[in-house]
């Protein structure tokens, strides 16, 4: 069905909460509803969100415009990751869209920021280069146009691709001895190697999925980097696994770690979605010592629980069915 400008201009309301009581998960299904659009009217209706106060939907604009890959989102997101007054997650997010986008043009800009004050998004930059340069290896060239198997591969555009051995067209994970998730979690673990290696193994971990990968990778979440243990929680969002359980919920209820891995915690256990969860979601979006960021996490998680254990689907003005409310990293 062709999308009409009465619909992109209604998503777009919503989104940007232009009555003033659209709550913010439902401006979140707005926003997964333009992404699905794919069209350079949506994308032009998420870069005026930008301007919002909301650190947490912010990063998930950015997030949105580099799942779409869409290169005329480039000079939006180079805006963000510049202004070194908006938040550290924000600007983090607007580079890794950069790297998702995966265009030659944003080389010299990312090498801009591998000194930048903000560690996670120096750290991004890094990744986001590595990434670029790796697409374009034969290796990157050979994976990107292998046939994509049906047997429950993510479509999500990953910050680095899984390690070699794990690429499409190798076998399956589930010929994968025990070995392997060893030294995939000796690679995880690493801190002297660089994090794109790291995350290959991350990503690796993920396409395996057995519960001792979900341990080797919960195992990454006393690291130093809040960027590596963001992406952690962001792959428990993406596996569902039930076994993620206690280390998510360790992650969501330690007042010590970083808001940004806190946020991903809350919205992995949004979508796993099992009864033990909802409780801590409710905890958190009500404490008065929970960050903003964290508040609102537990918010939209909440919803993707109640969405989990329903089976209704998502309408904008009867124009989509989405199915899934996967939030982004
Ligand atoms: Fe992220
Ligand atoms: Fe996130």
């Amino acid at each position: 069905m062709a999308t009409t400008k009465e619909t992109i201009d209604a998503l777009e309301k919503q989104l940007l909460n232009s009555s003033g009581d659209i709550p913010l998960h439902n401006r979140f299904r707005a926003l997964f509803t333009l992404k699905s659009l794919e069209s350079e009217a949506a994308i032009a209706a998420i870069a005026k969100g930008f301007q919002d106060e909301s650190a947490l939907l912010k990063h998930e604009l950015a997030y949105c415009l580099g799942q779409m890959k869409n290169p005329i989102a480039l000079p939006v997101l180079q805006g963000v990751l510049a202004d070194v007054n908006e938040d550290p997650m924000v600007r983090h997010e607007a580079a890794e869209a950069m790297g998702a986008i995966s265009s030659g043009s944003s080389i010299p800009i990312l090498k801009l920021y591998l000194n930048d004050p903000n560690r996670s998004v120096r750290e991004t930059c890094e990744i986001a280069l590595a990434k670029i340069e790796w697409d374009n290896s034969p290796e990157g060239r050979a994976h990107y146009s292998a046939p994509t198997s049906e047997d429950g591969t993510y479509t999500s555009i990953d910050p680095a691709p899984p390690t070699s051995g794990l690429l499409k067209g190798k076998p399956a994970p589930q010929d994968l001895s025990r070995d392997s998730v060893e030294s995939l979690k000796t690679t995880l673990r690493d801190p002297a190697l660089p994090l794109f290696e790291r995350y290959r193994a991350m990503f690796a971990l993920r396409n395996i999925g057995t519960d001792e990968a979900v341990d080797a990778l919960a195992s990454g979440f006393s690291d130093e980097s809040a960027l590596f243990k963001h992406e952690i929680a962001f792959v428990f969002g993406q596996l569902l696994s039930p076994h993620s359980v206690p280390a998510l919920v360790e992650v969501l209820r330690n007042n010590q770690e970083s808001d940004m891995v806190r946020h991903e915690a809350a919205e992995a256990l949004g979508g796993i979605g099992t009864p033990e969860v909802l409780p801590h979601l409710q905890e958190w979006m009500a404490r008065n010592d929970s960050p903003r960021v964290v508040r609102e996490s537990c918010q939209v998680a909440i919803d993707m629980w109640e969405y989990e254990n329903s089976d209704q689907f998502q309408y904008a003005d009867g124009l989509e069915k989405v199915q899934s409310v996967q939030v982004g990293a």
